[in-house]
């Protein structure tokens, strides 16, 4: 009997690679419910803008896997921040919000910050001054599970901790922290948890080819405050362009910020790659310099051809991600064996 239910799940939810076929939705990790918000809004006629923000903002208000929205990853005061950002690879238009406090509806407010200033992203205080003028309620994004979260954390000496080259010792002991006489750690870095998957990142794809793509996260559990990390930049997070397709990153954004990995995809299918390989030259630019990152993109071009990749590390070697196209009558579990 189990092994009927093992055979029958293999066959129906994860497929290898599907059907290329538009219009397309692709997120990363198995946020089914997102996948289906964004599908829904292209259905009901809206653009590629409302199901990339319906998309993320489903999973901000279900909470996903605790990665994403309101109660997860407390910083180190207890506090849960969210990064989020919105791409029109239309117009090149991009809103980002990051370190906001105190609203759930991130990409919502990132979404704002393009269609209502003429600038690209807001932080802070200020951002969530911004979202309050904007309409957005202002409300407490502590839970019980995050408050719990904030206090084991507490009762275990802080740790895993993020930061270095502090006294007291940040591997043994909570802060405050002042800087050491000598800087001498050179690449020790924690592991971002495989576990929590961290970031919702989403492509939409229409008839016509018009592409969006966004994120939306609450960032690293333990980060220092302030911490801001891949999601809400463009080119790291997520990057769309009209002309050529969109990409979707996910993993230990302080590290794969560095790399502009969305924005190297989209380039590389600019360039003639397919949407797979694409994805792959990512990971393998930033594997060259952190063999051991934590991470995973997901690729799609305008012809709804797509595909992902992942860096094969410890307790991570199969990447999921979700895709609503004509071909799936719903929302599929695809994976990717990591490399
Ligand atoms: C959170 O914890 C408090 C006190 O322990 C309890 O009264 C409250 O019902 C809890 N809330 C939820 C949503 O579980
Ligand atoms: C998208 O990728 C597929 C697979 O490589 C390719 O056949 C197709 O021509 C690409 N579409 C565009 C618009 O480049």
């Amino acid at each position: 009997m189990c092994l009927v239910v093992v055979v029958v799940y293999s066959l129906t939810l994860l497929l290898p690679l599907g059907q290329a076929s538009l219009p397309l939705v692709i997120n990363t990790w198995p946020f089914k419910d997102a996948t289906g918000a964004a599908w829904g809004a292209l259905q009901s006629g809206g653009s590629v803008l409302d199901a990339v923000e319906k998309g993320c903002a489903r999973c901000e208000a279900d909470q996903c896997d605790g990665s994403v929205g309101y109660g997860g990853s407390p910083d180190e005061n207890g506090e849960t921040t969210l990064d989020a950002m919105i791409m029109n690879g239309d117009t090149m238009e991009v809103g980002a919000v990051a370190d906001l406090r105190r609203i759930k509806n991130a990409v919502g407010v990132a979404r704002a910050v393009m269609e209502r200033t003429t600038h690209t992203m807001l932080v802070g205080e200020s951002a969530s001054l911004f979202a309050e003028n904007m309409g957005f309620t202002a409300e407490d994004l502590t839970t019980n599970k995050s408050l719990n979260i904030f206090s084991e954390w507490l009762k275990g000496n802080c740790q895993p901790n993020y930061r270095k080259n502090v006294f007291p010792d940040p591997s043994a002991h909570c802060g405050p922290y002042k800087p050491r006489a000598t800087v001498r750690d050179k690449q020790m870095r924690r592991h971002a948890n495989v576990n929590s998957h961290d970031t919702i990142g989403m492509i939409a794809i229409d008839q016509a080819g018009h592409v969006a793509a966004g994120t939306s996260t609450n960032g690293l559990t333990h980060k220092v405050p302030g911490r801001v990390g891949d999601s809400p930049i463009a080119g790291a997070g997520a990057y769309a362009d009209s002309s050529v397709g969109g990409a979707a990153a996910t993993g230990d954004g302080d590290v794969m910020m560095r790399f502009l990995p969305s924005y190297l995809a989209v380039e590389q299918m600019r360039a003639g790659a397919d949407p797979s390989t694409a994805c792959k030259t990512a990971i393998s630019r930033i594997k060259r310099h952190y063999a051991d990152f934590f991470g995973a993109i997901i690729c799609a071009n305008t012809t709804g051809h797509y595909g992902a990749a992942c860096n094969k590390v410890a307790g991570f070697s199969t990447f999921f991600y979700m895709v609503s196209n004509p071909e799936t009558d719903k929302p599929a579990l695809l994976s990717v064996d990591c490399f």
